[in-house]
């Protein structure tokens, strides 16, 4: 159908090697379409030996009698500049250049001469170095260009007498996957084919009917259709033959780790895991350098050792590469302080996925929620505005190349819930530099602390500086964080979730502003297509993953989360993230549904236990009386977690003495004070309490639903008030308080008050508790 050919009118195409075999055949399909065609040829015998304009004046001519656009160009490609500037000159741009002339020298390998390899490197990959390399320019400049490179089956699999055809080949293969990454920024694609054709490089090895039979027309179409600018696919390796296409990829076996913690590798472990090493049945296909580090990266986590004989001597003395571990280790940073408000919590919450359609997910996104909260990886926010500070700065002993720094791994653990406003100060510290070969890994520590310097958590960052390894550091220390591994069963469960197309626009605002994850351009440099999305931002969704399924989307039972991060996702793909139930957490790992690759590995959440103090004092109580009044102060504990304001406001402590039939059954203390410890059962810790309430368990649940004014309650005497005069210090009954003392119940009842939305509604229709409620506001 006319209205969906593949056109090339306006694009400029030069061919080399053009006057005869395959070449020819491409420049009369390209001008057939309405390219302009640089036809060049050297016209030279197939072993490259002597000049014709014979050739590429033939081809010109047969395209300009069918009314196409071409010119001759007789250059060697050994002068590559002047067969772009024939295009220019023509046509006054290069769009598209096909890498094609070629010659032979066969010798069998003891028999080849210097001058036999030479002639052929120069003509396949230097001639196609130098022709790629001026034209390179122009396509950067106008942001297009389609390279087309021409290796061989002698290249790939090896031919008897083409040891020096069979490298220059090869070494297309390799220039091309290069320009492929180079090239993505600019628009640039780059692609290999390995053709069989009947030519006269053919004529002499293969039978006159084969040589008819595999006629050049096959190949032209794949070569067209990888240059036409509706093809975006780069790096790929073509077989074309017979009217036969295919594409080729790597595979790697699973292989074997024969290197054993604190134990050499001998030659005898390589013969006697030979079958293992080569035994393709559980292979993979990489296809990328990514992939290869990645993989490096979970073996030495594997093989992790500590003996002498492998580990070299720390990098004390050996500071190669500009690092010197025990320098580095003595840098104090400066402290980075984070002042935010709801609003933050909020942004972050919308960046990592949550979204209004679920019910359970208003307290992460209404400031007004009686349970509104931040989520557990919120803690990264502060943590990462010190590490920029100290990557920014000059660290004596670590030289850092911002452009080819990675994030490796990243570890996490909560020890209070993340206030939802306030100023959070973060310490980062560089806790080692391991030399992984290929690169160096810096731990970086950062502590983060409230207002009263109480930690609120510790994470550790694993920086990767490409290119920085071979220091002669340690592979590894006992200040970092494992990744521990998944187990070897089908995950129990299961989530995916599609990310919006501005997921990384919208997470950047959280504080981590790479142009890698929102600058086309930037991230071309990087070898990516497009823009990724944070690593740490797939993180919040596989994190949100795991709480809602196994800890009842509540962030309190969050301890600590480990990760990798393996490859990059781009935003608007699909992440499902798998997860497995282990002794003390949740193993995970994350795919991009797309493309089946893993983004996120070695992952695993360790949920809050015994362990845990607040957690487990409130369910060792509930379950042993089952009381109202418990569920209810256990609620009254998480709505406190992360309010500051209100324990600034109230600044008392208050002890509950829960009652049944009169009689004693369990107390609950209310240290709402700033440096307190929020609400928990049993005695105070801290300080003593400033006033005694006494109630019917009963009673408890009536006061949260609104059924019981606490007003009314404490004239009935449903609600007993004992306690000690802050003022002289005197034991008082409720008939001696002090107005101050009287404001500060008033305001743990307004406090209490909030404990049901349900009362929301209630209490805006009366007019004492609609104070109440606008009360509430102001302290949130
Ligand atoms: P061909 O010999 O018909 O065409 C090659 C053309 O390159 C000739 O016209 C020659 O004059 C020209 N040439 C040689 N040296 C040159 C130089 N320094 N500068 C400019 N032009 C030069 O051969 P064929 O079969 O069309 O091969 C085209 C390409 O495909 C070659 O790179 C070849 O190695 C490759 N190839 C061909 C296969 C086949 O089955 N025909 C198999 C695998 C690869």
């Amino acid at each position: 159908m006319a209205s969906s050919q593949m056109r090339f009118d306006g694009r400029v195409v030069l061919i080399t090697g053009a006057g005869g075999g395959l070449g020819r055949q491409y420049a009369l399909a390209f001008a057939e379409r309405g390219a302009s065609v640089v036809v060049n040829d050297l016209g030279s015998s197939p072993d490259g030996s002597g000049h014709s304009l014979l050739a590429a004046d033939k081809v010109v001519n047969e395209i300009q009698a069918k009314g196409g656009k071409a010119v001759a160009d007789y250059h060697s490609v050994e002068e590559g500049e002047k067969l772009v500037q024939t295009a220019v000159n023509a046509f006054g741009r290069i769009d598209i250049l096909v890498n094609n002339a070629g010659i032979l020298r066969d010798r069998s390998f003891s028999r080849i001469s210097k001058e036999d390899w030479d002639s052929i490197y120069r003509v396949h990959l230097h001639g196609s170095f130098l022709v790629t390399r001026a034209a390179w320019p122009y396509m950067k400049k106008q942001n297009y260009g389609r390279i087309i490179m021409t290796s061989s089956g002698a290249g790939l699999y090896g031919n008897f007498g083409q040891a020096n055809y069979s490298a220059a080949k090869m070494g297309l293969l390799g220039l091309s996957n290069t320009l492929a990454i180079e090239g993505q920024k600019y628009n640039i694609t780059s692609n290999t084919i390995a053709p069989l054709a009947g030519s006269r490089l053919t004529q002499n090895v293969m039978p006159p009917d084969l040589v008819e039979s595999l006629k050049p027309e096959y190949v032209a179409p794949l070569v067209l259709y990888l240059c036409h600018e509706s093809c975006t696919d780069t790096g790929g390796i073509f077989e074309v033959a017979a009217g036969w296409i295919s594409k080729l990829r790597w595979e790697r076996t699973a292989g074997a780790i024969l290197k054993k913690r604190n134990k050499s590798m001998t030659i005898e472990d390589v013969r006697d895991n030979w079958e293992k090493i080569c035994n393709f049945d559980e292979s993979t296909h990489p296809d990328s350098l990514q992939d290869h580090i990645s993989l490096m990266m979970d073996i030495l986590q594997q093989t992790n050792c500590s003996d002498t004989s492998v580990v070299m001597k720390e990098a004390e003395s050996s500071p190669q590469n500009g690092i010197n571990v025990e320098l580095a280790k003595s840098f104090s940073a400066q402290s980075s302080v984070l002042t935010y408000d709801h609003s933050h919590v909020i942004l972050y919450a919308l960046a990592v996925g949550i979204s209004t359609k679920e019910p359970d997910h208003l307290k992460f996104l209404f400031e007004g929620n009686e349970d509104f909260c931040a989520l557990p990886t919120f803690c990264i926010i502060p943590a990462q505005k010190a590490v920029f500070e100290v990557l920014g700065d000059s660290i004596p002993g670590l030289e850092v190349d911002l452009v080819k720094v990675l994030h490796g791994e990243q570890y996490m653990e909560i020890f209070q819930p993340i206030p939802t406003s306030g100023e959070l100060t973060s310490v980062a510290k560089i806790a080692d530099i391991l030399d992984k070969g290929f690169g160096a890994a810096v731990l970086i520590n950062v502590e983060t602390f409230n207002k009263k310097k109480e930690k609120i958590a510790f994470n550790q960052f694993n920086i990767l500086l490409m290119g920085s390894g071979n220091f002669g550091g340690l592979r590894s220390s006992p200040a970092e964080k494992p990744i521990i591994r998944i187990p070897n069963r089908e995950p129990d469960m299961s989530i995916q979730q599609t990310t919006s197309v501005d997921q990384a626009a919208m997470y950047r605002l959280c504080g981590d502003y790479n142009p890698l994850h929102i600058d086309p351009n930037f991230a071309a440099l990087g070898g990516h297509p497009k823009p990724i999305l944070h690593g740490l931002c797939s993180l919040g969704f596989a994190v949100r993953h795991v709480m809602k399924n196994y800890a009842d989307n509540d962030p309190t039972l969050v301890n600590s989360i480990k990760v990798r991060f393996s490859k990059p996702f781009s935003p608007g793909h699909t992440l499902k993230t798998e997860m497995w139930k282990g002794n003390e957490g949740i193993h995970f790992q994350c795919q991009v549904v797309e493309t089946g690759k893993t983004c996120l590995s070695g992952g695993f959440v360790r949920l809050a236990s015994s362990a845990s103090p607040l957690r487990s004092s409130i369910t060792k109580q509930a379950t042993s009386k089952n009381l109202l009044s418990d569920q209810v102060f256990e609620q009254l504990a998480r709505k406190l977690q992360g309010q500051l304001d209100v324990k600034q406001k109230i600044n008392a402590v208050f002890l509950w003495n829960i009652t049944q039939n009169g009689e004693q059954v369990s107390q609950w203390t209310l240290d709402l004070t700033p440096e307190g410890g929020g609400i928990y059962p049993g005695q105070p810790h801290v300080k003593p309490a400033q006033c005694i309430l006494s109630m019917e368990d009963k009673d408890i649940i009536d006061l949260k639903t609104g059924k019981l004014n606490p007003e009314m309650a404490f004239i009935s005497g449903q609600l007993k008030i004992t306690g000690k005069s802050m003022n002289d210090n005197t034991a008082s009954n409720s008939s001696s308080f002090s107005p101050f003392e009287l404001s500060l119940f008033q305001m743990l009842f307004l406090f209490l008050f909030s404990l049901s939305s349900n009362n929301h509604k209630k209490i805006s229709n009366n007019p004492k508790k609609k104070e109440s409620r606008e009360f509430l506001f102001k302290l949130r």
